[in-house]
Order: structure tokens, then C-alpha cells, then sequence
């Protein structure tokens, strides 16, 4: 089957780093902190368990890390990086950007573009977007971009969403597609909301969650139709080896795969195996990672390039409550197959440690009382 995707032969992912932190919490365990049945955190949002940060550990640690990670895999210098930018919503200062921190630990500095951005988990994916962009439209000179998305996702205690914490970093190197290739068309999808927003001076997101999740289905909706086009869904869909979404918590993205469904006309039996074949296997590391916010969608993205055959296609859609959504579509690379990265992060997850109700009280008193 043909479609009007382009892939640039010389551009696309050159490497990817990813970073968990040292700490996690069991969701059974949080049930039990909260007197809540462990089910409606397993069966009733899809969570396993969520990455935490030790006190002194934050989104710069996270970023660095995978950072440092992306560029020993590419190979290549930081002299031949041209640009850096971090997509997060954890911003560590109003005016000073998450690159500078990042940066300084990198060694990074003179004939480069630095910059944040920021548009709630969607921030990773315009990151993306711009590197790719700036490598197409012959402004890099051959130069490599390092994007980074990177967060840490904390509630207030006792916040309905408290089990869906969890932090996360992704760093790509957008070079060339050694890893994978990137379509140069996207299908974006837009619209002002009050879902989540987080004021500033506030330590945690105030969220609309009702308002949230219709707002991530009607993004999902928009912008795989308009990768359908005038073609059916199934001819659409048919290339796509894997679907990866933006993961607040698995039984959202279920739940837009069911308006999905719906949208395509399809029976509850294909939307079901859909889900099952396509979505539900690219999540087992959002399962251990919690919410990464802007890195969430990359996490997942990783582990479903990991082993990979080159050719594969991937559809990769980004949420950012606001709210801003892109659907991108990927293909694998050569490089997919051997997938270093997948090593690091089975080794995080073997040498992170599981904290007790009561380190985790302990954990949060010590942010809450650093952040007054
Ligand atoms: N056994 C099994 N299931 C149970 C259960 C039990 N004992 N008790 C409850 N459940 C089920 C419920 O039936 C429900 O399932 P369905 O939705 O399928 O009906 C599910 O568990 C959750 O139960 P509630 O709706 O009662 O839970 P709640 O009111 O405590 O809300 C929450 C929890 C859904 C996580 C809510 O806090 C929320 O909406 N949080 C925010 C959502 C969110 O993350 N929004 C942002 C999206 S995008 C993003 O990541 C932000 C960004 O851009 C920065």
C-alpha cells in the first residue's frame, strides 16, 4: 500500500538514551497507604508501579543521565551538536532554561541553539518536531540536535492521582536515522482547555479529570482521522506495526482507543484487538515508569523500537493537556534491532529500589517542605 509519507534518508533518530530514576513505589503499596482496594489502582487505572525521585534528584539528574546515555551510543561529539533542546513541565526556574542546567553538566556551550519548551507532555514531542524541522530546512549545516524530554510527576498526597505518579527521562540524538527514520508530515491537533495547568508558584497540577480525558479522546480522534484521509482506517492502519500513545495511565490510552474504535466504526471485538495487539505491549515500561509526562510518549516509543526489523512502522501520538496533540509515524532503522538503550533500562529497573509506605511519606514531606 502507498501513502504520501516522506522520510528523509539523512535524517531521523541517531540514538536514544533513556533514564529512570533510583527509587519506585509499588501501587499495592500506596493502596495500602491509603486505605484504597489495590484493584481500582491496578484493574482501574492499568498502574504498576511509579518512579521516584530521592531527595537531591530532579529533572536536570534525569535529563543528564539520558543524555549522557543518547551520546555514547551515537558515537559522535558534543562539537558537532547544534542544537539542544528540553521539552519538560517540571521548569526549575521561569527565565532560565532546563538546557542551561542540562548543559553546564554536559559541557555544551558556544556555536549551539539552547533552548526549553513547554506545552504540558506535549513539550517532548514539539522538541522533536523543531530538531527534525531544523535539520530538513538546512538551517543545522550538518549539525546533530540533542532533544531531551524530562519530568517528575508528583501529586499532592492523598490527590485521586497519586497513583499515576512517576518521573522519566528520553534523550534522541536527531542525526542520521541509525535508529529510526521520522515522517516529515504530522497530523496535529489544537484547542485552548482548562484540563491540567499547574499555576505558577504552585507545587502540584490542579486537574479537570473528567475534562482531561475527553480532551485527550477528541485529540485522538482528530488526529488519527486525519491520517486516514479519504483511505479506510484498516488500509491506513495497515503498515503500523505498533501504536505508542501518551501515557497518563494505561486505562486512559484504553479508553481512547475505544473512542477510536468508535470513531472508525469499527465492532468492540477489532477495537479490542487493536488494543491488544498494537498499544497495550508498548506500555510495559510506562507500567514501571509512571506518568513521565513529556516523556511518557518516548518511553514508550523506545521500548517499542527496541528489537525492532528495520521497516516496521510505528504511530507515535502526543498529548499535552492545554491542549496540543501530534500524531507522528516512525519507522525503524537498523540500528532498532540491537536497541542498547532496552539494556539500561532493564538495568535501572534491576537496581531501583522498592520504598515502604514509610520512606514514601517521609520522601514527600522532605518535597513538600523543600518547595515552601
Ligand atoms: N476495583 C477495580 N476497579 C476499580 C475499583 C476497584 N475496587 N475502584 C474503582 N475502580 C475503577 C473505576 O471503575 C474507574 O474505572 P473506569 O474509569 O473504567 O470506570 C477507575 O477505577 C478509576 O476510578 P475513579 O474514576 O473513581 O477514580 P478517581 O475519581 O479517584 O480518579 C483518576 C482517578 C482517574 C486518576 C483522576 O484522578 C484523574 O482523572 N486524574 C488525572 C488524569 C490525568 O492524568 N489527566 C491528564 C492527562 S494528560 C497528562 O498526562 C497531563 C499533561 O499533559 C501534563
Amino acid at each position: 500500500m502507498t501513502d504520501a509519507l516522506h522520510f528523509d534518508p539523512n535524517t531521523g533518530i541517531a540514538a536514544i538514551g533513556v533514564q529512570l530514576p533510583p527509587l519506585a513505589m509499588d501501587v499495592r503499596e500506596l493502596a495500602a497507604l491509603r486505605g484504597v482496594d489495590p484493584d481500582k489502582y491496578t484493574l482501574g487505572l492499568g498502574c504498576d508501579e511509579m518512579a521516584l525521585c530521592p531527595e537531591g534528584y530532579g529533572v536536570v539528574d534525569l535529563a543528564v543521565g539520558a543524555a549522557k546515555r543518547a551520546l555514547a551510543q551515537w558515537g559522535g561529539s558534543v562539537e558537532d551538536i547544534g542544537l539542544l533542546v528540553v521539552g519538560s513541565e517540571s521548569a526549575v526556574d521561569m527565565s532560565r532554561p532546563l538546557s542551561a542546567f542540562v548543559a553546564e553538566e554536559l559541557g555544551l556551550r558556544g556555536r549551539i541553539r539552547s533552548y526549553e519548551t513547554k506545552h504540558a507532555c506535549y513539550g517532548g514531542t514539539v522538541a522533536l518536531r523543531q530538531a527534525l524541522e531544523w535539520r530538513l530546512s538546512g538551517a543545522a549545516r550538518g549539525k546533530a540536535a540533542l532533544v531531551i524530554a524530562s519530568d517528575v510527576a508528583l501529586y499532592a498526597p492523598k490527590d485521586p492521582g497519586e497513583p499515576t505518579q512517576g518521573a522519566g527521562a528520553v534523550a534522541m540524538i536527531i542525526a542520521e536515522p541509525k535508529v529510526a527514520r521520522i515522517a516529515t508530515e504530522s497530523f496535529a491537533y489544537a484547542e485552548p482547555a482548562f484540563d491540567f495547568w499547574r499555576p505558577v508558584g504552585d507545587s502540584f497540577p490542579s486537574v479537570e479529570g473528567k475534562l482531561s480525558l475527553d480532551c485527550y479522546k477528541k485529540a485522538t480522534e482528530e488526529c488519527f482521522q486525519q491520517l486516514v484521509g479519504d483511505r479506510t482506517p484498516a488500509d491506513a492502519l495497515a503498515d503500523f506495526a505498533a501504536v505508542c500513545f501518551h501515557v497518563p495511565f494505561p486505562k486512559m490510552v484504553k479508553k481512547a482507543v475505544g473512542q477510536l474504535g468508535e470513531s472508525f466504526e469499527w465492532t468492540p471485538e477489532a477495537t479490542s484487538s487493536f488494543y491488544e495487539g498494537m498499544v497495550n505491549p508498548t506500555m510495559d515500561w510506562n507500567r514501571k515508569s509512571g506518568n513521565g509526562y513529556t516523556a511518557s510518549l518516548w518511553i514508550s516509543v523506545a521500548q517499542a523500537l527496541a528489537g525492532r526489523a528495520a521497516g516496521q512502522r510505528i504511530g507515535a501520538f502526543s498529548y499535552g493537556s492545554g491542549f496540543g496533540s501530534e500524531l507522528l509515524v516512525i519507522e525503524a532503522a537498523e540500528g532498532a534491532a540491537a536497541a542498547p538503550w532496552a539494556d539500561e533500562v532493564a538495568e535501572d529497573l534491576k537496581s531501583r529500589r522498592l520504598v515502604s509506605q514509610d520512606e514514601y511519606d517521609a520522601l514527600r514531606g522532605a518535597r513538600l517542605a523543600a518547595a515552601e
